[in-house]
This record gives structure tokens, sequence and C-alpha cells, in this order.
């Protein structure tokens, strides 16, 4: 594996990975728990990241006890993703979070693929707005799958579509959830973050600025030569 990086793929979760936009998400679930009488906290959005919009609507009702039909809980997502609409409406290349496009140019440089395997259905819309679309090889979003991290779909469908195996794959996350959906999908997993949410990740950074692609593919050849002694010994024994 040292010296060729072709064949490997980093796949980056998008809202709370590549922009700051967590904070828009609570924003607009606060306002509508405000709207229902629900108390809402900074410290139960965590349980939000990564998961998708109804799911996290059900957080929200849950932690109010309340119980609603389905076709009234679809009309409060929709008012919430209005409202998300509106704030991500503003966003430009300059709310790229810290060190990203530096971190892209330079596994591009390296021949690495690389993806954005998102929950988000307005995923694609925001990585327009931030100009950063055209290094993606592959963009999978909330549009694209069934099953919400921590399920491991939306990370398996960004290697298929890159052709590349699950285990030649990195993948960058915020969300605890989107740890254990790599390490399902059998790929390596950085934490971007705080330690308390990510204890499960392979690798820690406070975010991409703190990170460079030499240190993630020193942790990936670790483990890959790591697992290939395993298996050699097994085969030997
Ligand atoms: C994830 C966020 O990226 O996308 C979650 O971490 C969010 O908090 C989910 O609920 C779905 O986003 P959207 O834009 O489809 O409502
Ligand atoms: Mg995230």
């Amino acid at each position: 594996m040292t010296g060729t990086t072709k064949h490997i793929a980093f796949i980056f979760d998008l809202d709370g990975v590549l922009v700051d936009t967590a904070r828009y998400h609570f924003l607009a679930w606060q306002r509508l728990a405000q709207e229902l009488g629900i108390h809402f906290t900074e410290k139960d959005n965590e349980r939000l990241k990564g998961v998708s919009r109804m799911q996290s609507l059900q957080i929200i009702l849950e932690l109010g006890n309340r119980q609603l039909p389905q076709a009234e809980k679809e009309a409060l997502a929709t008012r919430k993703n209005e409202w998300y609409v509106g704030y991500i409406s503003r966003l430009t290349p300059n709310d790229v979070l810290p060190g990203v496009v530096d971190f892209l140019e330079s596994a591009r440089e390296k021949g690495i693929r690389l993806a954005v395997g998102s929950a988000s259905k307005n995923a694609m819309t925001i990585l327009e707005r931030l100009a950063i679309k055209n290094y993606f090889a592959a963009i999978i979003t909330g549009h694209d799958t069934t099953h919400a991290k921590p399920d491991p779909e939306v990370f398996e469908l960004a290697a298929a579509r890159m052709q590349v195996a699950a285990k030649h794959c990195v993948v960058f996350e915020d969300a605890a959830a989107g740890i254990e959906a790599a390490h399902r999908a059998g790929m390596l997993a950085v934490g971007i973050g705080r330690a308390a949410n990510l204890s499960q990740a392979d690798l820690l950074a406070d975010g991409l600025h703190d990170l460079t692609v030499e240190r993630v593919l020193t942790a990936f050849e670790k483990r890959f030569l790591t697992e290939k002694n395993i298996k050699d010994e097994g085969l030997h024994s």
C-alpha cells in the first residue's frame, strides 16, 4: 500500500465536517420546539447529528412526550426545513470550515478519490453554495438512501459509486451515528470534534485544519497492515 494511494477513497460527512450547518439545524429545530412548547437544548441537539429529518423530529417529540399523526409530523418537518433552507441560502464559499479546501486539494494531489456521504436532502444545495462540489467523484445525499446512519448504506453507496473497496475507504464524521455507520461498512473512521461524542473513532481531530492527509494515511496503513498480518498469521496457523 505504501507509495500508492490510487485505490483509496475519503468519504466526508457534510454537516459539521465541511461546513458548520449543525448550528442552523439547531436554530430551526429550536424554533419549532418552542412553538410546540418543548424544551430543547444544545445538548439534546447532539442526538440529532447525523440522523434523518423525520427521525430528528421524532426525538424532539419524544423529549416533549408528544405523539402526533403522520400528516402533522410531515407538516412540522417541512416547516423546519423551510426555516433551515432560509439559513443555508445565505451560505457562501467563506463558510467552508477552516482547513477543508487545503485538505481536499492535498488529497486530490495524491490521487485519493473523494466523496460526500450525507444524510441531508439539502446536501447538493449546500455544496453548490460553498463552491466545493467539483472535488467529489460521488455525492450521496438523503435523497439516495432509505436507511439513515448508523446504517452503513450511505457510505457503502459512496464506495460503490467510486468503485473502491470498503476496506480502502476512510470516513470523516462529526456524529457518533456516522462513526458507527463507517465501522459497520468496514471503513476506518476519523472523528471530527469533541472526543466525548466520538470515543469509537479510530483517529480524532478538532477539524480538518487539525489534520494532514499524511496522518490519516499513516493510521490507514497501520490498520491495513495489522489486519493483513492477522489474516496471514491465521492462514499459517
Ligand atoms: C445530517 C445532519 O447531515 O442531515 C442532521 O447531521 C440532519 O442533523 C440530517 O437532520 C438531515 O438533513 P436535512 O437537510 O435533509 O433536513
Ligand atoms: Mg455531521
